[in-house]
């Protein structure tokens, strides 16, 4: 154990974090405040990033009819996977797979336009941008989890 290790107590908080962090898919409705939102985004935005270039942008979404075209896109995909799943298909159909209607907040995570100008990093790997972004969505995660907010990923 080295002199910049955290505390017992606070090592035991990273770790139990991490471990007890699960994709949500049923939510209790309600709402977040708004400072507490503030600190997960600031969390996601602590995120490394190749060369720095922070390409997540993160879109809150507010309208209910916006929310409702994101539903019925996911939905279609859904759809989708399933026949592409052949035999599966009905066992995958019966699987929940978001909980776009009933979540508090939705976010979108979107990565910037205009980001090929960046090349520091991801010259040889341009997919390094949606790995940034992942990491950005992993803290914002995390952050929830120690918060007690539960956070669903969908990616469908
Ligand atoms: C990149 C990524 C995309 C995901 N997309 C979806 C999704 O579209 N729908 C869903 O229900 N879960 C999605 N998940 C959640 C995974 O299914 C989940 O993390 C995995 O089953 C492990 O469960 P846990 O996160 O509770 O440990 C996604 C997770 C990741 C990392």
């Amino acid at each position: 154990m080295t002199e910049h290790a955290y505390s017992p107590e606070e090592r035991a908080a990273i770790y139990r974090a991490i471990a007890e962090r699960r994709d949500m898919r049923h939510f209790s409705g309600g709402e977040v405040a708004p400072e507490l939102l503030a600190r997960l985004l600031e969390a996601a935005h602590q995120a490394p990033s190749v060369g720095l270039m922070q390409p997540w942008r993160f879109i809150r979404i507010t309208r209910p009819e916006l929310r409702e075209a994101i539903h019925g896109l996911v939905e279609r995909e859904r759809v989708k996977t399933a026949e592409a799943l052949g035999e599966r298909s009905e066992e995958f159909m019966r699987l929940k797979v978001e909980g776009i209607r009933d979540c508090a907040e939705l976010l979108v995570a979107a990565l910037a336009d205009g980001r090929e100008a960046h090349v520091f990093g991801r010259r040889t790997l341009p997919q390094m941008d949606l790995a940034s972004l992942a990491c950005a969505i992993q803290n914002l995660w995390l952050a929830a989890r120690a918060e007690g907010l539960g956070l669903g990923w969908v990616s469908l």
